[in-house]
């Protein structure tokens, strides 16, 4: 087998593409063929050695693939080898083989391809499990989306179009604002040259929003806060104010901890306020309620009401390429790498 390991915290830098021997499915397992896997920010952010949850270097991450079942384990059925799936995993996903418990994997619906499965799991379940069961969205309500033309962000706002009257907020550099809008974004605002709480403001004369989702983190949850309206939600989800380019820079982490709000719980009840955490890679273990949410996704995609939008391919041999692209600020939508 051939996947990309992370060797150090030196970023893209750091990323190899090494061979080992194809493993074997254990117990309960299938075996998927690769043919394309999702790379998440968490993923950059593991080479950076700024994500927690990174197993010690050498490791290979990579949270989601979509290919070929092509073996099972004891006590999985044979008629599944041959079956086209999405499967979850943690980690391994960014090789061209893996092995899954076989209840993390899901039909991928006839005539839908693999680049476009890859870019699902992640992007859309962390996206569906915010608006639809933790933030519960209700028609008419305002969402503010952070990083909104990432991943997840085109996730969110597409999600968002299925629920009538959602006025979305987007936080994206200028250029992309069009396509931003093409997602359903109502109103795409330019963080880097105008204050996007004023922004906000301005747009619903002074009221703010019911939804924050935030994965920027420090500074950023303290001013989401402020912008929601009574009964308002802030989903914190990420903490990519850490990254700050190609190479961690120790005392600009250490700056956005120190920034983050401090809260007690009196504080949220006199307001009238929730805080809420999402954090997907922590829930893989809860196999039902992913797999329901997934299908749910996966009918959405089926219908033709939500489509991934992909930003770039990259063979695994220009996965430090893909890293740099997140890294620069420039992907619209997500990138896939394939063997
Ligand atoms: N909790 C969970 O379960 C979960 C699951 C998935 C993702 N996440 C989090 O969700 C966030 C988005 O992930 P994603 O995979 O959708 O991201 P992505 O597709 O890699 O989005 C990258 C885009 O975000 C914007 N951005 C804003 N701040 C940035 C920074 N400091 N460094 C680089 N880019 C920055 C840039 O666009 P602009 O220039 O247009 O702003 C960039 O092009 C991340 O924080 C990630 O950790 C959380």
């Amino acid at each position: 087998m051939r996947a990309i390991w992370i060797t150090s915290s030196a970023g893209p830098a750091g990323l190899e593409v090494r061979e080992s021997p194809d493993p074997v499915p254990g117990p309960g397992q299938v075996r998927v063929r690769v043919r394309a896997a999702g790379l998440c920010f968490a993923e950059v952010m593991a080479a950076q050695g700024l994500y927690p949850d990174r197993p010690k270097p050498p490791c290979v991450m990579g949270y989601e693939v979509a290919g070929v079942i092509d073996a099972v384990g004891d006590g999985v059925a044979d008629d599944l080898v041959d079956s086209r799936v999405i499967a979850l995993t943690r980690y391994g996903g960014h090789s061209d083989v893996v092995c899954v418990p076989a209840g993390q994997a899901l039909p991928i619906p006839d005539g839908k391809d693999f680049e476009e499965a890859a870019a699902l799991p992640v992007n859309y379940l962390t996206a569906y499990h915010m608006l639809f069961r933790v933030a519960c969205v209700r028609p008419g309500e305002r969402v503010l989306v952070h990083m909104a033309a990432g991943g997840v962000g085109t996730a969110v706002l597409q999600l968002c179009r299925t629920i009538d009257g959602v006025v979305t907020f987007g936080t994206a550099s200028a250029a992309k604002h069009e396509a931003l809008r093409a997602q359903g974004c109502t109103h795409p605002i330019d963080y880097r040259t105008a204050d996007y709480v004023a922004e906000v403001r301005r747009l619903t004369n002074g009221e703010g929003v019911d939804v924050v989702l935030d994965s920027l983190g420090g500074a950023d949850w303290r001013k989401g806060l402020k912008l929601l309206r009574p009964v308002g939600r802030l989903v914190a989800y990420g903490f990519a104010n850490l990254a700050s380019g190609q190479r961690r820079r120790p005392v600009h982490v250490l700056s956005q901890i120190a920034s983050m709000p401090r809260l007690t719980p009196v504080q949220l009840m006199n307001r009238n306020k929730s805080v809420c955490g999402v954090h997907i890679g922590r829930l893989w273990d809860q196999i039902p309620m992913l797999r329901q949410e997934l299908g749910e996704v996966l009918a959405l995609w089926e219908a033709g009401r939500i489509t991934p939008r992909i930003d770039a391919t990259y063979p695994f041999v220009k996965a430090a390429d893909a890293h740099r692209r997140i890294l620069s600020r420039q992907n619209t939508g997500k990138i896939v790498l394939t063997p």
